[in-house]
């Protein structure tokens, strides 16, 4: 069978990667790939991204199911459009995927169906938004509605920082992202304090199979230091997400989320991704929904899925993962992001790459914004690659991607030195 990934991400990469691995699969596509599956004949790359192109090319190749990685396509229809035409895909319609392309549409879905988040307000009106600032004081976050890649969220922690991302985001519209349908808006919410963790899910519309827990690191610098990204690094298990947490997760989130919008309906297929902010009591609360995996917590998630992903996606789009039971490698999966110069603000591309070393049994490096130019391998965008390794503890994991990445030299590299700290003195954890 044949099968297409869309997205060019490191993500991408290893859901390819996994999906080559798995018996019925005869070839992998990826849409548009990156350096990194356009160099290895385990992958085929194609260079169509919009919707209806992409669904006649799937259709002429007798593309047997597609998965997307990326929020962009979900939120532009690509399932709709499969879906509509007989296609096999994995993925949330446009109007489930809403639970990630607009705040105020996730938000008041939590409101409506009692499920733990922040307290907040959204706001399409500047001086309503000020004063509800002024009336609740800091820190308090401010969030743009609509898709804006990680740059969306302000956490401020004075006043006159919350001022100047609504007028950033209101007035201004600097972040000159597409926006839901009614214009500018802007969601404020209670800051919530606790560690975060990323809890990620498959979903038939009905059934729910939790995937292995995970956690990232979206502090450009060590120590969760200097300004947010798309995520550093992620590791798995995530110690924090004890059997207690993930049975409140999936009793007090998860479940309803599924529940909630089976009954408002818009069924929901795909991965759900609810980002968690736990205190230190336990609780979970959900900071944000994503229709998709994460990335980087792909990479470390499929170094440990031992079952065969295709299966799996052939399940979940018939409607049957409640027959799924995941098989884990019980290893610790680490993997480190290596970020182009620049980054996140203005990363710098065309840099060269060397010393990627071959891919063994328990260290896999995966491409992200890298090309292949006159028959080298060169930055692209501002995550390049995800050195990922298998090993017995968090620290051994440690060692093994630290090694890796000294190995791997293009100029302005920056890489954390820390993935994985808060869990190398963790115990227990679930899955
Ligand atoms: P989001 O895109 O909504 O996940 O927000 C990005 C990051 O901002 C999160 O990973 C958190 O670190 C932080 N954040 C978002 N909302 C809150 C909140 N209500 N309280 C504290 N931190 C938050
Ligand atoms: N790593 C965070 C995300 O994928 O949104």
């Amino acid at each position: 069978m044949k099968v297409l990934v869309i997205g060019g991400g490191g993500r991408e990469h290893a859901l390819a990667w996994r999906l080559a691995q798995a018996a019925r699969v005869s070839r992998v596509y990826v849409a548009p790939g990156n350096g990194g599956t356009r160099a290895d004949s385990r992958y085929e790359c194609i260079d169509i991204s919009e919707p209806a192109a992409l669904r006649a090319w799937a259709q002429k190749e007798k593309i047997a199911l597609t998965v997307v990685g990326p929020e962009g396509p979900l939120a532009a229809g690509v399932v709709d459009e499969f879906l509509a035409h007989g296609l096999r895909i994995f993925g949330p319609t446009k109007a489930a995927a809403q639970l990630e392309s607009s705040k105020a549409f996730s938000k008041a879905f939590m409101q409506r169906h009692k499920i733990p988040t922040a307290e907040y307000q959204a706001f399409t009106d500047a001086a309503a938004a000020h004063a509800y600032v002024d009336a609740k004081g800091a820190p308090i976050v401010v969030k743009a509605d609509g898709l804006a890649a990680g740059k969306g969220v302000v956490v401020a922690t004075t006043l006159e920082e919350a001022h100047e991302a609504i007028d950033f985001m209101l007035v201004d519209n600097k972040l000159g992202i597409s926006h839901n349908e009614g214009g500018a808006r802007v969601v404020i919410e209670e800051f919530l304090q606790g560690e975060e963790a990323s809890f990620i899910v498959l979903c038939d519309g009905r059934n729910v199979t939790a995937l292995a827990t995970s956690q990232d690191h979206k502090r450009l610098q060590d120590d969760d230091q200097g300004p947010n990204t798309g995520g550093m690094g992620a590791y798995s298990p995530a110690p924090v997400v004890t059997a207690e947490v993930h049975a409140r997760a999936m009793r007090e989130i998860i479940l309803p989320t599924i529940r909630g919008m089976e009954k408002d309906g818009i069924p929901f297929t795909g991965f759900l991704y609810a980002g968690l902010m736990i205190d230190a009591a336990g609780h979970p609360k959900t900071l944000e929904f994503n229709c998709r995996m994460g990335d980087p917590e792909t990479q470390p998630i499929m170094m440990r899925l031992k079952s065969d992903l295709f299966e799996v996606f052939w399940h979940a789009t018939d409607g049957t993962l409640d027959q799924v039971e995941l098989d884990w490698d019980r290893r610790v999966a680490l993997g480190v992001v290596m970020a182009a110069h620049g980054y996140p603000l203005s990363p710098r591309k065309g840099d060269r790459i060397t010393g990627i070393p071959p891919e063994t049994a328990d260290a896999v490096v995966f491409h992200a914004g890298t090309i292949i130019e006159d028959g080298e391998l060169k930055t692209s965008g501002g995550r390049v690659l995800c050195v990922t390794v298998l090993a017995d503890s968090v620290k051994q994991a440690q060692q093994r991607a630290y090694a890796v990445a000294a190995r791997i030299h293009f100029d302005g590299a920056q890489y954390r030195k820390d993935i994985g700290h808060r869990a190398v003195h963790a115990r227990g954890s679930q899955g």
